[in-house]
C-alpha cells in the first residue's frame, strides 16, 4: 500500500453540472494520488435531465445519490445540505469540488466550508450583477467561502479580485463544457436522429438540408410572468415564418406555457418543431448545424461562440460577458427577438473568435492545479 490518497469529492446537481463534471472524473480515473467520489445531490432526477446525460457523457454512476429532487429553494437547499453533511462526516475528504452556479453548489460549499474542507469552485467569478437570478446568489455565496477559484474567462478573474480574492488563488485555465463538447462533436456526425415533435409528428431530417434555429428557454425572469411569455410566443412565431425552429421545452416551461393558454398558439404554428428536453448529443447536433440559436441559458452562450453561430440571449445581463466581446452572443429584448434574428442570419463566422483556452484540454489543466495543490497541502 502506498501512502493515503488525497481524497476530492466532485459535486453535480443539475443538467449544466453535468457536462463540467465529466472530462473531471475522466481525467481523474484511476490516478495514482487522487481519489474522487461523484456525489450527485439529485437537484435534477429524471431521464432527460440526468440519466441520459451520464449515459452519454460516460460519467461512471454517481458514487452517492442525495435524491434531493424539486422543490422550493430554501428546501431544495436544505436538504442537500443535510445529506451532504452526512456523506462529509462518513467520507472524511480533504477537498470539495463543485461547478457552476446551480443550488447544489451553494449548498455544499457551505456544507463543506463549516466542515473545514477545502472548496474548489470551477467557474468561479462569474457574475451578471443581478441579484434577481438564483444563480448569482449561488456565485456570490459559493465565492465568498471557496478556497481555489478556477475561472473560464479574464473578466472572472477581474471580478474576483475586485471583491478581494488573492491573486495566487485564482487560476484561468480554460471552460470544461467546451472540453465535453470537443469530445463529442465528431460523435454525433455519426448520430442518426430520430425526433418526434410534441404533434407526434417527425421532425424531418431538417439539419441536414435546411437552414433552421434552435430555441431554450427556462429562465423564470422570462417563463413565469404570463405578459413577457405572451411576447416571447408571439416572436418565435414571427421569426418561424422567415426560419423554421426547433424548441425542445423545459419541463418548467412547457408548464407555464399550459397555465397562461399559450401552448395551443404554438401547437399550431406550422414552423415551430415542439420536443420534450433532448439529450446531450441530440441537442449538440442539432444546435452544431443551426443558422441561429435563441436562448436564455447560460452555457449555451458558450458553446454557441465556441461554434461560432449567432446567439441570442433573451436577458439584460450576462455573467459571462466574453461571449459578447469575443463570440457570437448578443443580449436582446423579448420583443426585439424577430428583428435581430434577421440582422443575425446576415453575419457570419469570421465576425467571431473564440476564447482563450477554450480549446477541449481545461481538464488536463485542473487536473494539474489539483495535484499540485493536494501535494503542497499533503506536505
Ligand atoms: C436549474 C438551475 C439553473 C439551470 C437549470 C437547467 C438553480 C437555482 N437553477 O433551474 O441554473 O440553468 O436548472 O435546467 O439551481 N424538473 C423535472 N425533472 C427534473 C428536474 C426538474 O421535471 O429532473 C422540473 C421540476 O419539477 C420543476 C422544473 O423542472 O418544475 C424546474 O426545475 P428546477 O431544477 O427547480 O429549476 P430549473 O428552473 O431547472
Amino acid at each position: 500500500m502506498g501512502s493515503k490518497k488525497y481524497k476530492i469529492i466532485l459535486v453535480a446537481g443539475a443538467r449544466p453540472n453535468f457536462m463540467k463534471i465529466a472530462p473531471l472524473m475522466h481525467a481523474l480515473k484511476d490516478h495514482p494520488d487522487i481519489e474522487s467520489l461523484l456525489v450527485h445531490t439529485g437537484q435534477h432526477y429524471d431521464e432527460k435531465m440526468s440519466h441520459s446525460f451520464f449515459e452519454q457523457l460516460n460519467i461512471p454512476a454517481p458514487h452517492i445519490n442525495l435524491e434531493v429532487g424539486s422543490a422550493s429553494h430554501a428546501v431544495q437547499t436544505a436538504l442537500i445540505m443535510e445529506r451532504f453533511e452526512a456523506v462529509c462526516f462518513q467520507e472524511q475528504p480533504d477537498m470539495v469540488m463543485v461547478v457552476g452556479d446551480v443550488n447544489s453548489t451553494a449548498a455544499c460549499s457551505l456544507v463543506a466550508a463549516k466542515l473545514h474542507i477545502k472548496i474548489a469552485h470551477y467557474e468561479a467569478g462569474l457574475r451578471s450583477r443581478d441579484r434577481g437570478m438564483p444563480e448569482e446568489i449561488n456565485r456570490l455565496v459559493t465565492d465568498a467561502i471557496a478556497d481555489l477559484f478556477i475561472t473560464t474567462s479574464r473578466d472572472a478573474d477581474e471580478n474576483l479580485q475586485a471583491e478581494g480574492v488573492a491573486p495566487a488563488h485564482i487560476h484561468m485555465l480554460g471552460n470544461l463544457m467546451i472540453d465535453s463538447l470537443v469530445t463529442h462533436l465528431e460523435q454525433t456526425s455519426r448520430m442518426e436522429l430520430k425526433l418526434m415533435d410534441l404533434n407526434a409528428q417527425p421532425i424531418m431530417d431538417i439539419w441536414s438540408d435546411i437552414k433552421y434555429g434552435i430555441m431554450t428557454f427556462h429562465r423564470p425572469s422570462n417563463v413565469d410572468d404570463k405578459a413577457t411569455l405572451g411576447i416571447l410566443v408571439q416572436e418565435w412565431i414571427k421569426v418561424s415564418e422567415q426560419l423554421p425552429l426547433i424548441f425542445p421545452i423545459h419541463p418548467r416551461t412547457q408548464s407555464k406555457l399550459e397555465q397562461f393558454g399559450l401552448m395551443d398558439d404554438l401547437l399550431r404554428s406550422k414552423n415551430i418543431y415542439l420536443t420534450g428536453p433532448l439529450s446531450y448529443l441530440e441537442f449538440l447536433k442539432l444546435m452544431s448545424h443551426a443558422a441561429l440559436v435563441i436562448t436564455d441559458s447560460g452555457g449555451i452562450q458558450e458553446e454557441t461562440t465556441y461554434l461560432k453561430i449567432p446567439c441570442l440571449t433573451v436577458r439584460p445581463t450576462t455573467e459571462r460577458p466574453v461571449t459578447i466581446w469575443e463570440g457570437s452572443n448578443q443580449l436582446i429584448k423579448a420583443d426585439e427577438i424577430f428583428n435581430k434574428a434577421i440582422e443575425s442570419l446576415a453575419k457570419t463566422s469570421s465576425d467571431y473568435t473564440i476564447p482563450r483556452y477554450w480549446d477541449g484540454s481545461t481538464a488536463s489543466r485542473i487536473i494539474k492545479l489539483l495535484e499540485d495543490f493536494s501535494s503542497a497541502s499533503m506536505g
